[in-house]
C-alpha cells in the first residue's frame, strides 16, 4: 500500500476543511480513522479490559494489548513490557518525579519493609534541566529537587537554541542523580542532537538518571528510545501522534520499571492479594501503572494513531514534509520587515515549529488578527514556558512569541497564506 499523501490526510481531517491549521504543537485534530477505532469499540465491544471471561471483554482485552504494541513499537521502539500509559507528557514526568521520592517497598518476604530507593538522595545532590523547557519539564523536577534537599541547575544554551553536548558538559559532575531535557523544542522549533548528548552525560557520569520530554518528538520524527539510550522518555499522544486528548505515553527502561512503585495503585494491577497484602503483576511491568478501569477509548485512540502516522503515512515522510514547508517558510519570512523569528536560521537542527513577533504587535494581538482576518490559527503567548521567553527577552514586550507549528497534512498553499497575512500585518 502507498503511503497517504499530505491532501489524503488532510481530507480526513474535518477541521481542515475551515481553517489552515498551524497549531500542532498545542494539540492536532483528530482524523477520522482515529475516530473509528473509538467508534467501533462504543458499537462493538464495550467492556471492561484484564477482568471480563466473555467474548467482547475477550475482544477489548486483546486490542488494548495490540495498542499498547504498536504504540511501543512503532512510536518509540521499546518492549510493550516498558510503556505506561498516561494522560499526557506532564502526568509522565510528575510519574517519574513522584517515583524517585518514594522508597521501594520489598514484598518479596510478604511484608512491607523498605529498600533502597531508586536514588539514594544527599543533600547537594543535582538535578539538571535547561532554560528552554516548557513548564511540565520544569516544575516536577523544581519541587523534587526541593523536597529532597538536590541543587537544581539550570543550563543556558546558545541563543540558536540548539541544545549541545558542550552544554552539558561543564554541569555534569558525579553529584548529578538526574537530568531532564527536551527532545524537540515546542518555542524554538529546534531538535537536539539528544543521542550525543546522552553519550556525552554517560560518559561524565555513567549512574545518573535521564528523563527525556518528547512532547515535541514522537508522530514528527522517529524516535529510538533504545538507540538514545534514556531512562525515561514521556511524550503526549494529541499532538505528534494524532490521537485525542487525555493520551499519552511513558518509556521506563526494563531495569527500572521492574523496581519501580506505580504512583496509584488497586485493580487490574495485581497478581495477587490477600487480607493484608499484595503482589504486583509480573506479566507486564507497564499494567502496574493501569489502577481501575482505564481510559480505554485514549488507549485505542492512540494504538490506531501510532499505526496511522507510523505505517499509513510513515515518520520519515511526516520529517520530510515538515521540512519541506520549513524551508519554504524560512525562505520567505527573512524578507518581511519588522518580523524577527527564533531559532536557527537555517534548517539545521530544525523541525516543524517557528516563533516570531511583529513589531507593534503582542504575539497574543497577532495570534488574533491571523485568525480574525484569514482563519489562520497559530499560538501567541508563552507556549507554557515563561523562562524561555524571559531567556530570549521577549516576554514584557510581546508576551513571548507567536508560534506556528506544523504537521504532515499542512501544505505549502498554508504557507503561502502564512506569508501574504504576515506581509500585510507588518506593513
Ligand atoms: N502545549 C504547550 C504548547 O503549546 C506546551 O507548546
Amino acid at each position: 500500500m502507498s503511503p497517504l499523501t499530505p491532501e489524503e490526510v488532510r481530507a480526513q481531517i474535518p477541521i481542515m476543511q475551515k481553517y489552515i491549521y498551524l497549531d500542532n504543537a498545542a494539540t492536532t485534530p483528530v482524523p477520522l480513522p482515529v475516530f473509528e477505532a473509538v467508534k467501533e469499540y462504543i458499537y462493538e465491544y464495550p467492556a471492561n479490559v484484564e477482568r471480563g471471561a466473555y467474548s467482547i471483554a475477550a475482544i477489548a482485552s486483546e486490542k488494548v494489548d495490540e495498542a499498547r504494541e504498536n504504540i511501543a513499537n512503532l512510536l518509540l521502539n521499546c518492549n510493550p513490557s516498558e510503556f505506561i500509559f498516561t494522560r499526557n507528557e506532564t502526568q509522565g514526568g510528575n510519574f517519574v518525579a513522584h517515583t524517585l521520592l518514594q522508597p521501594l517497598l520489598n514484598r518479596a518476604e510478604g511484608n512491607f519493609s523498605e529498600v533502597e530507593p531508586i536514588v539514594k538522595w544527599e543533600p547537594h545532590d543535582e538535578i539538571i534541566t535547561t532554560v528552554i523547557e516548557h513548564h511540565s519539564n520544569m516544575l516536577p523536577w523544581m519541587r523534587l529537587a526541593r523536597q529532597v534537599k538536590a541543587d537544581y541547575k539550570v543550563i543556558m544554551p546558545e541563543k540558536d537554541g540548539i541544545l549541545r553536548p558542550k552544554d552539558f558538559t561543564p554541569v555534569i559532575s558525579e553529584k548529578t542523580k538526574l537530568v531532564a531535557f527536551q527532545h524537540a523544542s515546542n518555542v524554538l522549533g529546534t531538535v537536539h542532537p539528544v543521542k550525543e548528548i546522552i553519550r556525552q552525560i554517560r560518559e561524565i557520569n555513567p549512574h545518573t538518571l535521564i528523563f527525556i520530554d518528547g512532547s515535541q518528538a514522537p508522530g514528527h520524527i522517529r524516535v529510538d528510545v533504545k538507540a538514545l539510550d534514556c531512562d525515561f522518555y514521556a511524550f503526549s499522544g494529541h499532538k505528534g501522534p494524532l490521537s485525542m486528548p487525555g493520551t499519552g505515553g511513558l518509556y521506563i527502561r526494563k531495569e527500572l520499571i521492574s523496581q519501580l512503585d506505580p504512583e496509584e495503585i488497586g485493580g487490574g494491577i495485581i497478581a495477587d492479594v490477600t487480607k493484608f497484602d499484595y503482589k504486583l503483576r509480573s506479566d507486564s511491568y507497564g499494567k502496574r501503572w493501569d489502577a481501575g478501569t482505564p481510559n480505554i477509548v485514549g488507549y485505542l485512540a492512540l494504538g490506531r494513531a501510532a499505526v496511522y502516522v507510523a505505517k499509513e503515512i510513515g515518520l520519515k515522510n511526516i520529517e520530510e514534509q515538515e521540512l519541506k514547508l520549513m524551508k519554504l517558510l524560512l525562505e520567505e519570512i527573512q524578507d518581511i520587515k519588522n518580523l524577527e523569528f527564533y531559532g536557527p536560521r537555517t534548517l539545521e537542527n530544525r523541525g516543524g515549529v517557528l516563533t516570531f513577533n511583529i513589531k507593534g504587535w503582542t504575539s497574543h494581538e497577532l495570534s488574533l488578527a491571523l485568525d480574525d482576518n484569514w482563519s489562520i490559527l497559530t499560538r501567541g503567548g508563552h507556549h507554557c514556558a515563561i523562562p524561555a521567553m524571559r531567556w530570549l527577552g521577549i516576554h514584557d514586550e510581546y508576551g513571548g512569541n507567536t508560534r506556528v507549528s506544523f504537521h504532515y497534512y499542512n501544505l505549502e498553499s498554508d504557507i503561502e497564506k502564512l506569508i501574504e497575512a504576515l506581509k500585510v500585518l507588518s506593513e
